[in-house]
């Protein structure tokens, strides 16, 4: 059966804030944790949920990339992103098939999204929502800056972080693209926001947390080599808490 939803994966950023210590700089999309690049393990996350895969890659690396996803459970189709994240998702967008109804958009710098977190946002789409959102609740104590440098605290109980995958109807988020063929939106629903079109907010997920920095890879790695210890049965279950 074909569920009429494409992902759309860009995977052609520079990495800046993780950095890369080793002589011969990876990009980060490329970079391992336990054993698969960030990039396989986020087409993976998306691949049993959806017909297409296309992957934005950077133009000096298409080659290593698409050697890289050769061995995906699902084709992936790898094109020539852009200078910006927002260049690069509308540069894959053009490569989705006509007859594709919805599209996901999600970072390769968020390899650990868990599959309740796709399903949420495809359910929502198939139940008439044109823009959907995983978002959390902020942890922190925030305080925002004015223009002379002073700061207030803000209410944090009013925030949520915004993740990926975003689900889109592919007419609004094409259309969003097409009204803003420039620019630098960090993610694609506040594009499509101010085309005037509502968002749906889903339940996101702290695993689904995207790899900026080197903490955060330092992180998954330590999550990845908690859950195999588990698998094997050498560490007790711990139950996550609420
Ligand atoms: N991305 C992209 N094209 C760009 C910039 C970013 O496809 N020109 C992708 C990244 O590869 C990543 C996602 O957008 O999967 C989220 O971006 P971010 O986490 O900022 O990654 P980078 O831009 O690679 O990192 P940095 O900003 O630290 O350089
Ligand atoms: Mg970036």
């Amino acid at each position: 059966m074909t569920s009429g939803v494409a992902a759309v994966i860009p995977a052609a950023g520079l990495g800046r804030r993780l950095g890369d210590q080793s002589g011969t700089p990876i990009p980060k999309a490329l970079r391992q944790l336990g054993g698969r690049s960030l990039l396989v393990r986020s087409v993976d996350a998306l691949s049993g949920a959806v017909d297409q895969v296309v992957v934005a890659a950077a133009a000096d690396q298409l080659d290593l990339v698409r050697e890289e996803l050769a061995d995906c459970a699902v084709p992936v189709q790898v094109v020539t992103g852009g200078d910006t994240r927002q260049s690069s998702v509308r540069l894959a967008l053009a490569a989705v098939a006509r007859p594709i109804q919805f599209v996901v958009v999600h970072d390769a710098a968020r390899p650990l999204v868990p599959p309740e977190v796709v399903a949420r946002v495809i359910a929502a789409l198939r139940g008439g929502a044109a823009v959907v959102v995983p978002a959390i609740p902020v942890v922190d104590s925030l305080r925002q800056f004015d223009a002379d440098g002073r700061s207030t605290p803000i209410d944090r109980s009013t925030l949520r972080a915004v993740q990926t995958p975003q689900g889109f109807r592919k007419d609004v988020l094409v259309e969003a693209h097409r009204r803003a063929p420039d620019g630098d939106a960090t993610d694609d629903a506040s594009l499509v926001e101010r085309a005037g079109v509502p968002v749906t907010l889903v339940e996101g997920a702290h695993l689904a947390f995207k790899i900026t920095t080197p903490v955060d890879l330092l992180v998954a790695q330590l999550l990845l080599r908690d859950e195999s210890r588990r698998m094997s049965g050498s560490v007790p279950t711990v139950e996550p808490q609420r």
